[in-house]
């Protein structure tokens, strides 16, 4: 028998078994492409290199990189989970459209700035050529943080 909406068998937080039948825009496949998975999988990411370059630092006693050591470990791997966390606690792992974008504005964003910031910081590029890609990529971070509260309002409406 089909599952119905709202039962168990459908909540996106439990079974893959049922969350790979739902067409509503909701939690989907068994390959596990859940967005709070997907967050907090490239949330660790962010960690592991963010607490590498903290090693290094410490380890060398040079701490000209700390602002991108600071912002890989607060935008990509803080505000990444954040977001996991939104879509397990209260966004019902939404695959919507606006979901998948959110996620992908965010990581795109962040990636912009966290590597700009490593080749700024490292003196690798000069630092007017880098200024407007940083600019760019901070509005990108900002946008995502926009479009979450979008998702959250969507959210109430539907409650
Ligand atoms: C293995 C663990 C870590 C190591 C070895 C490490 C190392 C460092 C070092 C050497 C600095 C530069 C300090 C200075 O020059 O004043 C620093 C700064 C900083 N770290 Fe870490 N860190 C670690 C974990 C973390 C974590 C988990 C976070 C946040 C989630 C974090 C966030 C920051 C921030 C925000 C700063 C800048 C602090 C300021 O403005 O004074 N770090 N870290
Ligand atoms: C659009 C994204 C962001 C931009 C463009 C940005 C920009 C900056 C800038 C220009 C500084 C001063 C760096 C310096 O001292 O030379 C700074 C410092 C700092 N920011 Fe951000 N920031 C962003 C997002 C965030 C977020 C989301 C957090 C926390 C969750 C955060 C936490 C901090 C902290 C703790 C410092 C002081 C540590 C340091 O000097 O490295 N930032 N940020």
């Amino acid at each position: 028998m089909r599952p119905v909406q709202g039962t168990s068998q459908f909540h996106p937080a439990r079974g893959r078994a049922a969350a790979g039948s739902r067409t509503d825009g909701y939690s989907i496949g068994r390959k596990g492409c859940r967005v709070d998975r997907k967050f907090v999988l490239t949330a660790f990411g962010y960690a592991i290199i963010g607490l590498a370059l903290g090693i290094y630092m410490a380890g060398s006693h040079n701490h000209k990189q700390m602002v991108t050591h600071a912002h890989i470990m607060l935008v990509g791997f803080v505000l990444s989970f954040i977001y996991g966390l939104c879509h397990k606690l209260w966004l019902d792992n939404t695959t919507s459209k606006l979901a998948v974008a959110q996620y992908y504005l965010h990581q795109a964003g962040s990636l912009a700035l966290l590597f700009g910031l490593f080749l700024l910081y490292g003196g690798f590029v000069d630092p007017a050529a880098i200024d407007p890609i940083l600019g760019i990529a901070s509005i990108v971070v900002f946008a995502g943080v926009v479009l979450m509260k979008v998702l959250f309002k969507q959210s109430a409406r539907r409650a």
